[in-house]
């Protein structure tokens, strides 16, 4: 089967919309929820040269609007700044191949380099996340995520699928925003899942520059790096737990093999805290949002709890990655939602989701 028609078939919601459409007459294809476009980024070519599949089906107009909105909003003045030098010295502030990526994405705009440095800063908060790791009665492992952000509109429109091709074959997958060269959601096949969330502190901005200018490496890079080098999931933990990153997070990976799963939480220089999936004593789910585990989350934001109600209701012998999409899905609204399972790399499916 080709890979397009693969991601065509694992993405449930289209053939449902087909299926809709044929049986009931629907018509209204983009009000609902779609798979986003895959591209492949090749790592046997030059950094510079990788992301152009993704600038020549992107509208460079277009995302010059978005990215200034996206900045404007997001990023304090006083970074905008600070950033000057870095632009100006790219080479000497990141090291490859994200120096070279992020110039060849702002050629391939028609951005500065100093709008890609920040747009990538600007990337490394998301609010407002849900990752889920289960283990099924025959001990499967099923990974569940959905991502939410400001500027749902735009980022919508720039979800992609990138699968990351070495020698001809995947080397690792992702789910990332146009323009934003680390990974905030990633499978290596057969190895490992993992997703970040968010986990926010006061000064954020002052810490994580600070953090960087300390060569700490950013939280969607680590990931990257992490989904590019690791041997297996506990070398995996291993490196997510320990890296230095210029702000705290969530990192929540899951193994292709039983009782493989964990929610790394993250100080920048260290793990706060590691907590295993734990199935022989009953605990067969992990729910991590944007509140340290243990920890009651505030009322306004509770969005462990029904998880968690709707896992209980689906119960361990019912778990896969259709009913976890349904767990994920049926309470919150996001931008995209993303369901992966290490040992079954090819069922790696993301949704952008319909605004309502
Ligand atoms: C996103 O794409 C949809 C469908 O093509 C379009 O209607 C909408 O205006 C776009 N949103 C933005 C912010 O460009
Ligand atoms: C992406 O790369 C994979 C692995 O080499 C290949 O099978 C697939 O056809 C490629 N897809 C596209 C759209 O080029
Ligand atoms: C879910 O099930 C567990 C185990 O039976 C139970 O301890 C817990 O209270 C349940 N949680 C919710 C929110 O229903």
């Amino acid at each position: 089967m080709s890979a397009r028609l693969s991601n065509l078939c694992n993405c449930y919601s289209r053939m449902l919309l087909l299926w809709s459409a044929v049986v009931l007459g629907f018509s209204r294809v983009s009000d609902a929820d779609f798979c986003p476009p895959q591209f492949n980024i090749s790592l046997d070519q030059p950094p510079e040269e990788r992301w152009l599949p993704l600038t020549k089906h992107f509208d460079g107009a277009f995302m010059r609007k978005a990215a200034a909105q996206v900045i404007d909003s997001t990023v304090p003045k006083w970074v905008h700044r600070a950033v000057e030098p870095i632009a100006a010295a790219l080479e000497e502030f990141f090291p490859q191949p994200y120096a070279g990526e992020i110039r060849g994405v702002a050629t391939g705009f028609g951005l500065s380099i100093g709008d890609v440095v920040l747009l990538n800063f600007a990337y490394e908060t998301t609010a407002f996340c849900t990752s889920i790791v289960t283990q099924d009665s025959k001990g499967n492992i099923y990974h569940g995520r959905n991502l939410d952000y400001e500027h749902d509109d735009i980022l919508r429109n720039i979800t992609v699928d990138v699968q990351f091709i070495r020698n001809g074959q995947v080397a690792y997958k992702g789910t990332t925003f146009v323009g934003l060269v680390g990974l905030w959601t990633g499978q290596s096949s057969n190895k490992f899942t993992v997703s970040g969330n968010e986990r926010a502190q006061g000064y954020w901005w002052e810490n994580a520059f600070a953090a960087f200018v300390r060569k700490n490496s950013p939280v969607s890079w680590l990931m990257r790096n992490t989904l590019e080098e690791a041997e297996d999931f506990e070398d995996a933990v291993m490196k997510l737990a320990k890296i230095p990153i210029i702000a705290d997070v969530y990192y929540i990976v899951a193994g292709a093999r039983p009782n493989q799963g964990v929610v790394v939480t993250r100080n920048r220089e260290g793990p706060a805290d590691i907590w295993p999936l734990d199935p022989v004593n009953g605990r067969w789910y992990q729910v991590e949002t944007n509140y340290d585990h243990w920890t009651t989350p505030p009322p306004f934001d509770d969005r462990r709890t029904p998880a968690i109600k709707a896992l209980n209701a689906t119960g361990q012998e019912n778990i896969n990655l259709d009913t976890l999409f349904k767990v994920i899905t049926f309470f919150f609204i996001t931008i995209y939602t993303t369901v992966m399972s290490a040992a079954f790399p090819e069922m790696y499916r993301t949704e952008v989701r319909k605004k309502t």
